[in-house]
This record gives structure tokens, C-alpha cells and sequence, in this order.
């Protein structure tokens, strides 16, 4: 809360998701690709196999210039983009894992300078030596996802390191080993995906052969990838598991989600057999797309839950995504966030800048204001209420009250709540009273954000929290004074634009 806050229009959150997925997908494609260039060259030496070593001749232009190229440039960018939209968060990280980093950077300049001496000597050093700096390349990168694999894991599970703040014990999590056992088979699938399309390039004669030689690849990378995943999945705290698992899963989207992943895995799995192992002479590059859409969903899906089931966290349990330590939740209700942030309290004395800036202390990090997870979508608004109280018939009510008030109102009915409300006519003559009925919604709602931060900080100390019982599972805990809430809630109800419709809430994590 002591940085100022960049507003992307487009949402933060958004914004690293568009420069991280590439790079994730990247990384694991040179983490992989390298391995698999190495065996194939290897292979090709013993075998004196000409078409095997064109194929790991011909696929390494592309692993050098995508991982070196883009790879770098797109993990500098995470870098900056981290940095800018949660300076916080990225600071805790730094400070808890400076060595974490040293050693991931080390591994990295070992992998591009091999990578760039890999496909530099090709043809003119002895085979030998050339496949030594194969290898080597293999060393740097699969350390460097190693060491990586410490730091990712430990914001999601960070186990004994909640009570011990001990370096190792925050490394080798929980999570750590299911996840690096399915980190490498999704850098097989990353690294096949795109080799099949190299393969099918071949002299006739020789690619079924080729392909089916990936294709053997790819399924083993499948079977690696479903093991890590069911092995992570059983690893999990079980409170972390039940958001997205189980007969009534607390977030059904993220439920959703597995499934969707689980399943394009299979259709890969499937794929490969059929298209590179029983029948490679079927595949053509149309097919060789399908099979690594598929296997980018896998990833891609995956990903999206473990970030998913972190939510609120940054740091599982210690750091909130908006940037707040759940240690510092008490002293913050108690003397209020303008007292600790410069910036807070530059926002003004006046209560309508101190909400703005309190919004955007607190809540900017996930809401922006129309575009994605709108925050004024989000509030319930004046027309909101009166297309319910004008909605005609139980069906058009229940529409309405699912779209609009269902979020917060879970425990009545939409007749029932249509029969509290007064009548549209009412709310037409009387627009003082609506706003008025809508602000006090905004204020208990924040009222009961704040009180969540209760129950974060009485949970059992050193264990990860429970977040599935609480108001809102997915959102920080509001802090500040009894003063600053007020504020907040004359800016979130200033946003209401009277009468105009707002569009239906969005789902979205
Ligand atoms: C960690 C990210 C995050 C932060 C920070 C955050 N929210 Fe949310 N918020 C969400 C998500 C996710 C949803 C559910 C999305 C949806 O249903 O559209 C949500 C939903 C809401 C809703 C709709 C009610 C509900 O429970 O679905 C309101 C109101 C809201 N947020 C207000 C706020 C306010 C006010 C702040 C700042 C004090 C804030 N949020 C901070 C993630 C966040
Ligand atoms: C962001 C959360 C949120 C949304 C969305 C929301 N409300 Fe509320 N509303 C509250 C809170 C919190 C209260 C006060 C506590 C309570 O009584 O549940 C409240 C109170 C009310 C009350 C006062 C009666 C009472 O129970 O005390 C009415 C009526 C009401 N809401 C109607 C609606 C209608 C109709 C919608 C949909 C158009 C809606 N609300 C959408 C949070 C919300």
C-alpha cells in the first residue's frame, strides 16, 4: 500500500496474464525442446542417422531464437510488468527469495549462452563436443525450472515456512515435487507440439518414422503431465482442494477449469496415439495445430487454476494480492491506511478523493472500473433494483435477481426479495431514497469485508487459511478506519449512474 498505483485501463491482472502466458508456454517449450533435441542428436550420432540429426539440426534454429529471443525479452517483461502493477507483492517476493533468483538468473545465462554455442557450431566442431554443449543446455534449463518451480510453488503452498520463515522449508513445499514432475511432462508436450511440425518437413521415406518416434514423446509426456497433476492434486491442502473439487466445489468456474484441462489432455493423449503412433501417415500440419491447441489448453488450464485457488493470495496465507500483509490487518483497521501510506493520504482530505484513492490502494489491483471484473458491474446500482422490482412474472425476477443480486443475497429468493423492494412506480417518485438503499448496501458490504479480516487474522497461525467459509473467498479483507470505509463507499456509490441500465454482472476469476 506504500506505492502509488499504475491504472492499466485494461485491468492488471489482464495485462500480465497477456505477457505471461507466452512466456510460460515459451519457457517450458526450451526447457523440453532442449532435452528433446539432445536425446534425438545423441541418438542420430549413435545410430549415425542422418534424418534424426537434420531433425534436431533443424528444430534447433527455432528453440534458439524462440527461447532466447522472445523468452528473454517476455521474462523481462513479466519483470516490469510485475513490478509495476503489485510493486508490493514483488517486493516480498524479492526479499524472500533473493537466492531463489541469483541461482535461477545463474542457470539461465548457462542455458542462452548454450543454446546460442549449440546452434552456432553445428558441422564444426567434433560430434562429440557438440553434444556436450547440447547437454549442457539441458542442465541449465531443466535447473533453472528447478530452482523456478521453488518460488511458484511456495506462493500457492507455502507449508512450514509460514511458521518457520526458514528459506528451504518455503522451497521444498508441498506442492514442489508433484509440480516439477508435471512442469516436465508439459515441457515434453510444449517441445513434440512443435516438433511434429519440423517432422512432418522430412524426406518421405523417413517421416512416419520420425513421427512416431514423437509421437512416443508426446504420450510419455502425457503420462508424466496426468501424474504430476493427480499427484498435485492429492498434495493439496484440502481446503485449498475443496474450492475446486468435491460435490460442491466453492468456486464452480475453477471447477469448470479442471475439467476443461483435464480433458484437452486427453484429447492429446489421444491425438498422439492415433495421428503419430498407430497412423502417422494421417498427420498433416492441420492436425499437428489441433494436437498442440490441445496441449496448450492442458497448460494453459492448468495454470489458470493454480493462480485461481491462490486468490486472494499473492503469498498463500502471509501476502494478499492488493499488496497487504495479513499481519498488518489489525494496525491498519486501527489507525487507518491514509496513516501508513503516503499515497493514501496525498488522495485528499475530502472524502470523495480518499475513497478514490482508497479504491485504488485496495482494489484496483483486481477491479477496474468498466472493463474487466468492472467494479461498477460488480456493485449493486439504482436500475439494478428497479429491473427487479419491474420485472414481470417469477421467471423475469429470477433473471434479474440471479444477474444482479444473487451474488450477495444468496440466502433469499428472488420473489421474496422482489416483495421487500418497493414498487418500480414507488422508485421513480422517491430517487433520494434509492440511492440512499443502495449506498447502505455498498457500506455493509464493505462492512462485511472488513470483518473477514477477522477471520484472517484469528485463524490458526502458521497454517494456511480456510477461505472457502468466508463472505467473499476470492477477495482481500477491506481495511481501514470506520472513517475511511465511509469514504470508500460515497466513491463506489458515486459510480452509480442513476437510472442508466448497467450491464449484468460478470463472472470471472
Ligand atoms: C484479489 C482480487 C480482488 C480484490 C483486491 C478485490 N476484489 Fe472484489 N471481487 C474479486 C472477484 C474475483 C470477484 C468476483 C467476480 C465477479 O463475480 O464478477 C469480486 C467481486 C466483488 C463484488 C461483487 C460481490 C461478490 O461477492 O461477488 C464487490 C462488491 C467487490 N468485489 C468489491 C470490492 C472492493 C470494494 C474491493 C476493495 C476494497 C475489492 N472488491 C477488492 C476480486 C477482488
Ligand atoms: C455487493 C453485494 C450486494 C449486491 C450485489 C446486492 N446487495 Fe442488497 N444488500 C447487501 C448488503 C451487504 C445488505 C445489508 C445486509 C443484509 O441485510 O443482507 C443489503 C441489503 C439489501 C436490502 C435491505 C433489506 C435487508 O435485507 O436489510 C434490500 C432490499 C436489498 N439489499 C436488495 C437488493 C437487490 C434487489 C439487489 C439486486 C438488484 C441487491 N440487493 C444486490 C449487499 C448487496
Amino acid at each position: 500500500m506504500d506505492y502509488p498505483i499504475w491504472d492499466v485501463a485494461l485491468g492488471g491482472g489482464m495485462l500480465m496474464a497477456l505477457v505471461a502466458i507466452p512466456h510460460v508456454i515459451v519457457a517450458h517449450f526450451a526447457i523440453g525442446g532442449g532435452l528433446l533435441i539432445a536425446v534425438t542428436e545423441t541418438l542420430a550420432v549413435r545410430r549415425s542417422d542422418f534424418e534424426l540429426r537434420e531433425l534436431a539440426r533443424r528444430s534447433s534454429l527455432v528453440l534458439i531464437l524462440v527461447s532466447t529471443v522472445f523468452g528473454a525479452i517476455s521474462g523481462v517483461g513479466i519483470w516490469v510488468v510485475a513490478g509495476l502493477i503489485s510493486p508490493a507483492a514483488i517486493s516480498a517476493l524479492i526479499h524472500t527469495y533473493v537466492w531463489g533468483w541469483a541461482m535461477e538468473w545463474v542457470f539461465f545465462i548457462l542455458e542462452i549462452v548454450a543454446a546460442l554455442v549449440y546452434y552456432a557450431t553445428w558441422g564444426r566442431i567434433s560430434k562429440q563436443a557438440h553434444l556436450l554443449v547440447g547437454w549442457l543446455y539441458v542442465v541449465g534449463a531443466y535447473l533453472s525450472l528447478v530452482v523456478i518451480n521453488g518460488i511458484i510453488t511456495f506462493m500457492l503452498t507455502p507449508g512450514e515456512w509460514l511458521a518457520s520463515r526458514a528459506f528451504w522449508d518455503g522451497f521444498f513445499n508441498p506442492t514442489y515435487w508433484p509440480s516439477l514432475v508435471l512442469r516436465t511432462g508439459i515441457a515434453l508436450l510444449m517441445a513434440t507440439a512443435f516438433m511434429i511440425f519440423v517432422a512432418l518437413r522430412a524426406g518421405v521415406e523417413r517421416r512416419e518414422a520420425l513421427l512416431r518416434y514423437l509421437g512416443w514423446w508426446l504420450v510419455a509426456g502425457c503420462v508424466v503431465a496426468y501424474a504430476g497433476y493427480r499427484w498435485w492434486e492429492a498434495v493439496l491442502p484440502g481446503t485449498v482442494r475443496n474450492l475446486f473439487r468435491g460435490a460442491e466445489p466453492a468456486l464452480a468456474q475453477l471447477a469448470a477449469t479442471r475439467s476443461f484441462a483435464l480433458w484437452s489432455l486427453t484429447a492429446a493423449l489421444l491425438l498422439g496415439l492415433v495421428v503419430l503412433v498407430l497412423a502417422p501417415r494421417l498427420a498433416r500440419p492441420a492436425t499437428a495445430a489441433v494436437l498442440a491447441l490441445a496441449a496448450f489448453a492442458f497448460f494453459g488450464g492448468y495454470e489458470r487454476l493454480r493462480e485461481g485457488v491462490r486468490k486472494p493470495f499473492l503469498i498463500h496465507s502471509h501476502l494478499f494480492s492488493n499488496g497487504l500483509l495479513l499481519s498488518a490487518i489489525p494496525e491498519l483497521n486501527e489507525s487507518g491506511v491514509a496513516a501508513h501510506s503516503g499515497w493514501v493520504a496525498r488522495g485528499g482530505e475530502d472524502g470523495a478523493s480518499l475513497g478514490r484513492a482508497l479504491f485504488r490502494a485496495q482494489c484496483a489491483s483486481c477491479h477496474t472500473l468498466d472493463g474487466y471484473q468492472s467494479i461498477r458491474r460488480a456493485l449493486p446500482s439504482r436500475a439494478d433494483l428497479a429491473a427487479l422490482a419491474a420485472a414481470e412474472g417469477p421467471e423475469a425476477a429470477e433473471r434479474a435477481f440471479r444477474a444482479e443480486c444473487a451474488a450477495c443475497h444468496a440466502e433469499v429468493g428472488a420473489q421474496e426479495m422482489q416483495g421487500m423492494l418497493p414498487s418500480a412506480e414507488e422508485m421513480g417518485q422517491d430517487p433520494e431514497m434509492m440511492a440512499e438503499l443502495n449506498r447502505g448496501m455498498i457500506a455493509a458490504t464493505l462492512l462485511e469485508l472488513r470483518d473477514m479480516g477477522e477471520a484472517f487474522t484469528a485463524a490458526p497461525h502458521g497454517a494456511m487459511v480456510d477461505t472457502a467459509p468466508l463472505f467473499a473467498p476470492y477477495m482481500p479483507p477491506f481495511v481501514g478506519t470506520d472513517r475511511e470505509l465511509e469514504a470508500l463507499a460515497d466513491h463506489l456509490a458515486s459510480l452509480d449512474r442513476g437510472a442508466e441500465p448497467t450491464p449484468a454482472r460478470q463472472g470471472g476469476l
